[in-house]
């Protein structure tokens, strides 16, 4: 692992932050998860476009640059040496008495985690995951909106311990109507009659860059897609299921509530818009390698 603070590469046990950062007293920061595919940073700008957003949404200021972010980020995986690497941004609004007033903080503080990225299991995608509905609702968009990917994760957290406790991959969380939102850290689709299906951002959800690609990749081919809300009922009753996110890209859900969806196998359109979405990957990675050499070479 190797760790950046504030400019800093330290190992995992040198890498501290304050008692009073208002990250650890609030949850007042803001995250982003994405990895690398043969040592090239997946989708930077998508990542540093919702980054500034949450941060917006939060009236956070960042006092960093996104071209100096960018280079902090790339330098610290090429300190981490590995193709596959996880890599985590978290921007906290900063330490200060401790007070909830946001002008109590100076400065941001700045948190880059890196670290190896072990291939995912092929049986994710070989027969798929089974999800549970948890009782757990997703925040209400008047509320903490789900669309700010913050450092206040709690409620996802109790969702996630359902599911684990019911021995589920993980847990899709509803809104206060009743609709599907999304998994506790992942976007979620259905097919039904041949249509992709993925609920919309109104119903309160993280607006997943994985989410936008698969859309874009369905229009491009033709397949059939639309941002629509749906039911719990309506998500068992699917043809097939699956689940997007950077780090798992798509993965089947071929059990809800001990209910099988579809034929209880992994969905034909699924495997083929993962399939599409692995060589969209390749693609991006083979353009961005000499535009991610190119600004690590430029300390400016
Ligand atoms: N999670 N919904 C939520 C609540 C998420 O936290 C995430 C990402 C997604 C998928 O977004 P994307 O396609 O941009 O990865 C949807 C990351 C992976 C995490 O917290 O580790």
């Amino acid at each position: 692992m190797k760790i950046n603070i504030n400019g800093n590469i330290v190992g995992p046990e040198e890498a501290t932050i304050s008692v009073f950062d208002r990250g650890f007293l609030f949850g007042d920061s803001i995250y982003e998860v994405t990895l690398t595919y043969d040592g090239v940073l997946y989708k930077i700008d998508e990542h540093l476009d919702r980054l500034w957003e949450s941060a917006s949404r939060l009236d956070m200021p960042i006092s960093i640059s996104r071209k100096q972010l960018t280079y902090q980020m790339l330098k610290t995986l090429k300190a981490l040496n590995e193709t596959r690497a996880y890599i985590r941004v978290v921007i906290t609004r900063g330490e200060g008495e401790i007070g909830l007033d946001p002008s109590l903080a100076v400065k941001n503080n700045l948190v880059i985690i890196t670290k190896k990225l072990p291939e995912n299991p092929t049986w994710w995608y070989d027969s798929g995951v089974e999800m549970i509905v948890a009782s757990v609702l997703r925040n209400p968009k008047e509320s903490m909106d789900p669309a700010i990917k913050s450092g206040n994760y709690l409620n996802n957290v109790l969702a996630y311990s359902q599911a684990k406790k019911q021995g589920a991959f993980d847990a899709i969380m509803l809104n206060a109507d009743g609709m599907v939102t999304e998994g506790t850290t992942n976007n979620i689709w259905i097919v039904k009659d041949g249509k992709l299906k993925t609920p919309p951002l109104a119903a309160g959800l993280l607006s997943g860059i994985t989410r936008k690609i698969v859309l874009e990749l369905a229009f491009d081919n033709k397949i059939p897609a639309a941002e629509e809300n749906f039911t719990p009922e309506e998500l068992k009753d699917a043809d097939e299921c699956f689940l997007t996110s950077s780090t798992k890209e798509l993965v089947p859900i071929t059990k809800i509530d001990g209910i099988s969806i579809g034929s209880g196998r992994p969905g034909e359109l699924t495997k083929r818009l993962h399939q599409i979405y692995r060589q969209h990957v390749k693609d991006y990675i083979n353009r961005q390698r000499g535009v991610q050499d190119e600004i690590l070479g430029d300390k400016s």
